[in-house]
């Protein structure tokens, strides 16, 4: 099959022939039609992930059909409609048991614990705990963002962070995740704020339902800009970005007892995030973390989806070839936020 594969990180990945994978017992693997290119895989192409073995083949958001089915499988079949949350869980452990699927303690993460999307062909574990039924109304491409960012975004807004009509939400970084939550917290009924560096990003979450964009280029301190334009401090705010500045940022733009939801991710590399603690104890706040989303909790996003309350067709912005996975990998060290790229593995081979 052709994947992306790259040697060692940092370096520009290549297009290969690779050997196809083979389903695990309870697991399938899955023809990939669309795969998103979230900023976890650039972590991980960064060397931020220290599941990664090389050489390795990146892709985590993805949507395809079922291609072959491992032993002990019973709900899935060749050519089934599919995505999964990029967490995969075991079903089984102590976690799973509570329903943390999520935070399953033997969970599996293709591009991360082994090969990825970024091919033609990908597996997954645990078919019957995790995979995620794709109606045929949704096309691939959109489906894809579900098996992370846009599943992620809506755990942390709705599950997390407990949004509720009329509240203000800060948004700090509109990409594939930061979009999404603005969507979903807009659905919700509450007045987004979104904090981006990149002008396109902002107006696309104003596109996408926030009512005031903060340009952090422009803004010497963006939590006191938060606070001004939300009377006095988010309800709630997540950082979708991952950075120590933007975390600290969105816990100072809280108002009293507010909700940080951090779903952008903070390696060792980029620095200990400092986070004003002293804030969080005098005013209550709440700081809490945001992991994908488990597959039985997708039914409320789907149907959401499916009514037409949430467009996470709208976020898709661009479509390549898996050819162009290599650089537009790299690119995401530096180039500014615009909206969702999504890689179709099946373009330059099948047409
Ligand atoms: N917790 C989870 O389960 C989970 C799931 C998916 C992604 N992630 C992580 O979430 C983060 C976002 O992923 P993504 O794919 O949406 O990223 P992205 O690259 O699509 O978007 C990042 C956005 O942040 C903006 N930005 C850059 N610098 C900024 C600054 N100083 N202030 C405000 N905005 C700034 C960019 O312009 C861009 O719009 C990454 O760290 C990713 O690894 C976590
Ligand atoms: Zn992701
Ligand atoms: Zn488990």
């Amino acid at each position: 099959m052709r994947a992306v594969v790259f040697e060692r990180y940092g370096e520009q990945a290549e297009v290969r022939d690779l050997p196809e994978p083979r389903p695990a017992a309870g697991g399938v693997v899955v023809r990939v039609e669309a795969t998103g290119l979230c900023r976890s895989d650039w972590h991980g192409w960064m060397g931020h992930d220290p599941d990664i073995v090389l050489p390795h083949v990146p892709g985590h958001e993805l949507a395809g059909a079922v291609e072959a089915v491992g032993a002990g499988v019973s709900n899935w079949r060749v050519g089934d409609r599919v995505t999964a949350p990029f967490v995969c869980a075991c079903g089984s452990c102590a976690d799973c048991a509570a329903g943390d699927h999520q935070v399953c303690a033997r969970q599996t993460q293709p591009g991360f614990t082994h090969w990825g999307s970024f091919a033609e062909y990908v597996a997954l574990d645990h078919a019957d705990v995790n995979l995620v039924a794709v109606p045929e109304e949704l096309s691939y491409a959109t489906a894809a963002g579900l098996g992370c960012r846009f599943a992620t975004a809506f755990r942390a807004v709705v599950a997390q962070g407990r949004v509720a009509a009329g509240e203000w939400v800060s948004v700090y970084g509109c990409g594939g995740v930061g979009l999404s939550a603005v969507m979903i917290a807009a659905a919700a009924g509450a007045r987004v704020v979104a904090v981006d560096t990149a002008p396109g990003a902002l107006e696309l979450a104003r596109k996408f339902g926030a009512v005031h964009g903060v340009d952090a280029t422009a803004c010497a301190d963006t939590a006191q800009a938060v606070r001004e334009l939300t009377g006095g401090g988010a309800h709630l705010s997540l950082d979708a970005l991952g950075s120590p500045a933007t975390a600290a940022a969105s816990i100072s733009g809280l108002r009293r007892r507010g909700r940080h939801v951090q779903v952008g991710l903070l390696p060792a590399a980029a620095g200990a995030a400092v986070l004003p603690m002293d804030r969080v104890i005098g005013w209550e706040l709440a700081v809490l973390g945001s992991h994908g989303m488990a597959a039985h909790a997708y039914p409320p996003m789907m149907e959401l989806v499916r009514g037409g309350a949430l467009r996470p067709d709208l976020l898709v912005t661009s479509t390549i070839p898996l050819d162009a996975a290599p650089a537009a990998l790299a690119a995401m060290g530096t180039s500014p936020g615009r909206g969702v790229t999504i890689i179709l593995p099946g373009a330059s081979t099948r047409g």
